[in-house]
């Protein structure tokens, strides 16, 4: 497969064009941005950790049987994944509160959630990625009824696997951004799963793992990045 030229170009990662129209090529980059862009910055190597660590976990995950458009990896930046065409949603997945959720409901981040909580956001930079609804979703004509109880079938499976693989790593998986895309009509689950779109705790020492190292100035963000991948790589290949 040849890569064309650039169709896109996101926070995280670059898009291109192939010769054959039913995959993509991406990059992923070191540029690291939060609340919305207003932070900038980089992490050095993160791209290299965040497409070999989406890869392990597509890999991992379609194994058990979670349609997704990973494809191949290339090298250290670069994979292969399907074409698909993106529901313009963020579904995020919580175990434990964090974040906006304990600002929302006034709880101490570290609360155990009893059952998994799933949320909306519509994916627009200009607007902030508001929280929506299924029915917004659904009347504004983002996805049916059908597509979002699939993104919300997949998003509680992913839930299982990931987070039991995780424990193995003696990681906690507090909560995650996944996105969906249609391939052929079918609901596949895109983007990526990396410490840039996840919560991850030290199970014992309750460490953060992931960005909000860079989010909030706890230093060390390049290591924590290094060590999350290591762990679950360890774990995810004897899975
Ligand atoms: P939040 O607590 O800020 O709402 O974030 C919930 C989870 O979603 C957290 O793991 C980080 C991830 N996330 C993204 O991947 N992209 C985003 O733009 C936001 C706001 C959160």
């Amino acid at each position: 497969m040849k890569k064309l030229s650039m169709l896109y170009e996101g926070k995280a990662k670059k898009i291109f064009d192939t010769d054959d129209k039913s995959y993509f090529w991406v990059e992923y980059k070191d540029d690291a941005t939060a609340f919305n862009g207003l932070k900038k910055g980089t992490i050095l190597n993160k791209g290299i950790i965040n497409n070999k660590m989406s890869a392990m976990m597509f890999t991992y995950l379609q194994q058990n049987n979670v349609d997704t458009h990973f494809v191949e990896i290339l090298n250290d930046r670069e994979q292969i994944v399907k074409r698909l065409k993106m529901i313009p949603l963020e579904i995020v997945v919580r175990n434990i509160v964090a974040g906006s959720l304990a600002k929302r409901v006034g709880e101490d981040e570290g609360y155990k959630l009893t059952s998994p909580v799933l949320e909306f956001y519509f994916k627009n930079d200009d607007l902030g990625d508001p929280m929506v609804n299924e029915t917004h979703a659904q009347a504004m004509g983002w996805a049916t009824m059908e597509q979002l109880e699939s993104m919300k079938q997949m998003a509680l499976k992913v839930n299982e696997l990931l987070t039991q693989v995780v424990a193995k790593a003696g990681i906690q998986l507090v909560d995650y951004k996944l996105e969906f895309g249609l391939s052929e009509g079918t609901v596949m689950l895109g983007d990526e799963i990396s410490p840039d779109t996840c919560r991850f705790w030290d199970t014992e020492t309750k460490e953060k793992l992931d960005k909000d190292r860079f989010r909030r100035d706890l230093g060390k963000v390049e290591e924590a990045y290094v060590e999350v991948y290591t762990r679950l790589k360890e774990v995810v290949e004897n899975a």
